[in-house]
């Protein structure tokens, strides 16, 4: 995993602005704000030498009307992200938390998931006033005293998105302003970013009115629909015109951060695909690392996939995966599903797949960061050799 010098990346710089995507779509309002926001937050970093990762988490919507009442999303709910910030901060990084707006956050995710009413950690006292149901209370007072040493230490920074144009407008923002930190910067891309969006140009201004889409013409595309969508010949159907969300992955790795280390996520639904996918992604972006994960089984194995090493699997072991809310059992054999209940009953903790795929990130980008000091040492010296050979020549013509 090589980093690479600050001249070779500046030579790419060009490339980004070929890019149209920023001159045909708006910004969204808040960017202002959270540019003031960032920059305040990587300053404070900067100066106290702290490593400082973007992680990104949940899914990003793609709006049919511009006043929205319809949009396409997807599953993601950022138990990924979330999971994954808590693990950053406790191996001492500062965290920007990019997030879609009201998917889960750290912390308050152990008490927010929906299918866990935030009342039921409720109880009400004998005089009548409102506490933590005793069950929960020794736990939560380890959440809450982790979510208040963040907080006051300024360590994370919640910023959000709903839509994809929000999201690319955000990323570009922060990992701009994160430049500044080179090989500390650390982007942790774990948001399942839309691949298909309707353009400004095309997105209806007012809710798509079914009486709207006419029946079918025989010849010819039919001319007085909403823009971006079309009736069919067969029948009265609402036809969406998608074009392909640029690939920023290539122009983040080029141009907008490049001296800091990139982990982007491959998720697939065929295990036969997903290591010959996780290569491919590292061999087009050209960046540090790829973390494999399929939809099923997100939530207790992943494989790495990274330049010039074997991959790696990291897999949670049966009885320490987090049991399903809805009380489902594993998928086991009637044996295996023995020996897991009763390693459940001699009580080991449940273990989050995060706790140990972070950890190993956080391994890759101290060696990235000395790899980077090294070149830089290296740069120095040569440069240092040039000047003075440079002005030895002077000295004696
Ligand atoms: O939130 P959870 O429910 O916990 O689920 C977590 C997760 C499964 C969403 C997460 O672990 C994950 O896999 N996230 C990435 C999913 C995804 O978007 O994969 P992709 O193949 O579409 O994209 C691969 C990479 O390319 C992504 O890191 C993305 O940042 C990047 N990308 C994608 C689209 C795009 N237009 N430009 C990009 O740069």
């Amino acid at each position: 995993m090589e980093p690479r010098t600050p001249t070779e990346a500046s030579d790419t710089l060009p490339e980004i602005k070929q890019n149209s995507y920023f001159d045909d779509n708006a910004p969204p309002k808040v960017l202002d704000s959270y540019r003031k926001l960032g920059k305040a937050f990587v300053s404070d970093h900067l100066q106290s030498g702290r490593r400082v990762v973007l992680v990104t988490s949940g899914g990003t919507t793609v709006p049919l009307e511009n006043q929205t009442v319809r949009f396409i999303d997807n599953f993601s709910a950022g138990t990924r992200g979330a999971t994954s910030a808590e693990y950053f901060l406790e191996n001492g990084y500062a965290v920007i938390f990019l997030h879609r707006q009201y998917s889960l956050l750290p912390y308050s995710r152990h008490y927010s998931h929906s299918t866990n009413c935030f009342l039921d950690y409720m109880a009400e006292a004998l005089n009548g006033e409102v506490m933590v149901n005793p069950e929960y209370q020794q736990k939560m007072l380890g959440v809450l005293r982790k979510y208040n040493a963040a907080k006051n230490e300024n360590k994370l920074l919640l910023l959000s998105y709903t839509t994809i144009n929000e999201y690319l407008w955000e990323l570009k923002e922060l990992a701009m302003l994160m430049r500044p930190l080179g090989p500390k910067a650390l982007f942790y891309l774990a948001a399942a970013v839309s691949d298909f969006f309707l353009p400004k140009d095309r997105v209806s201004e007012h809710k798509i009115q079914s009486s709207d889409i006419k029946q079918p013409v025989t010849n010819g595309a039919p001319t007085s629909e909403p823009k971006g969508i079309a009736s069919t010949a067969s029948g009265k159907k609402l036809m969406i015109d998608l074009d392909p969300v640029p690939k920023f992955l290539k122009t983040l790795v080029d141009g907008w951060a490049p001296e800091g280390m990139i982990v982007s996520f491959k998720l697939e639904t065929d295990p036969s695909l997903l290591v010959s996918k996780a290569h491919q992604a590292l061999d087009k972006y050209s960046h540090h690392l790829v973390i494999g994960n399929l939809l099923s089984t997100r939530k207790f194995e992943v494989v790495f996939a990274a330049p010039e090493r074997e991959e790696q699997w990291i897999t949670v072991p049966v009885h320490r995966r987090v049991k399903s809310v809805t009380g489902a059992r594993p998928n086991l054999s009637a044996k295996d599903w023995q020996t897991t209940e009763q390693e459940w009953l001699r009580g080991e903790q449940e273990l989050e797949i995060e706790s140990l795929i972070v950890p190993e990130v956080v391994k890759m980008h101290k060696e990235f960061i000395e790899k980077s000091q090294e070149i830089k040492a290296e740069d120095d010296e040569d440069l240092l050799a040039k000047a003075l050979a440079w002005a030895d020549s002077g000295a004696t013509e």
